[in-house]
């Protein structure tokens, strides 16, 4: 399963999009904002901020997983970064200068997921290291591809 979803990343390249600028932008930030929606409660009962719920940490998990299996090509159009449309999104210009950089901080996150869909339902103590690791690439990605501000 790793393999298959590892080598599915790896063919994640910019596709040609008929779609604006624009709306590939958006798109991208809805992608992220799914992402961002369903880790919240995980990171938040990783610290004990929410009472443990081995079914609904199961369920964020997996769906982090469908997330994953997202191919992102199309989300990584050409001509939508910050520097192209200012205001509109925090893709950093980087993306686009160093591919493979960035394809690799989406693998380590998609294997840290993978890890973190199989400790999700094992308790709080399983859970709560795997979404640390989750976390880290998150941040791994952000600080590297991410701008601060718009
Ligand atoms: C491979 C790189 C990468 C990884 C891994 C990654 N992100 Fe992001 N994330 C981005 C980029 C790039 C943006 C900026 C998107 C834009 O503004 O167009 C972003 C934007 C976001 C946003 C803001 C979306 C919005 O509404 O503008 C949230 C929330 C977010 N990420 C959460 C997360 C969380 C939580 C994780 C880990 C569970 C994560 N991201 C992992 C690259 C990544």
């Amino acid at each position: 399963m790793r393999r298959l979803l590892l080598s599915t990343l790896l063919v994640a390249l910019p596709t040609v999009s008929l779609a604006d600028p624009e709306q590939v932008a958006e798109a991208r930030r809805g992608y992220f904002a799914l992402v961002g929606l369903e880790f919240g409660p995980l990171a938040a009962m990783a610290k004990g901020e929410l009472p443990y719920d081995a079914e609904a940490a199961s369920a964020h998990a997996a769906d982090l997983v469908t997330l994953t299996r997202y191919n992102p090509g199309d989300l990584l159009a050409p001509g939508t970064s910050a520097a192209e449309l200012p205001g509109k999104t925090r893709a950093a210009a980087q993306i686009w200068q160093d591919m493979p950089g960035y394809q690799a901080k989406g693998a380590a996150f998609l294997e840290a997921v993978a890890a973190l869909n199989e400790a999700a339902g094992a308790g709080q103590a399983a859970l709560a290291p795997a979404v640390g690791k989750v976390g880290g690439t998150c941040k791994g990605c952000h600080e590297d591809y991410r701008l601060k501000d718009f």
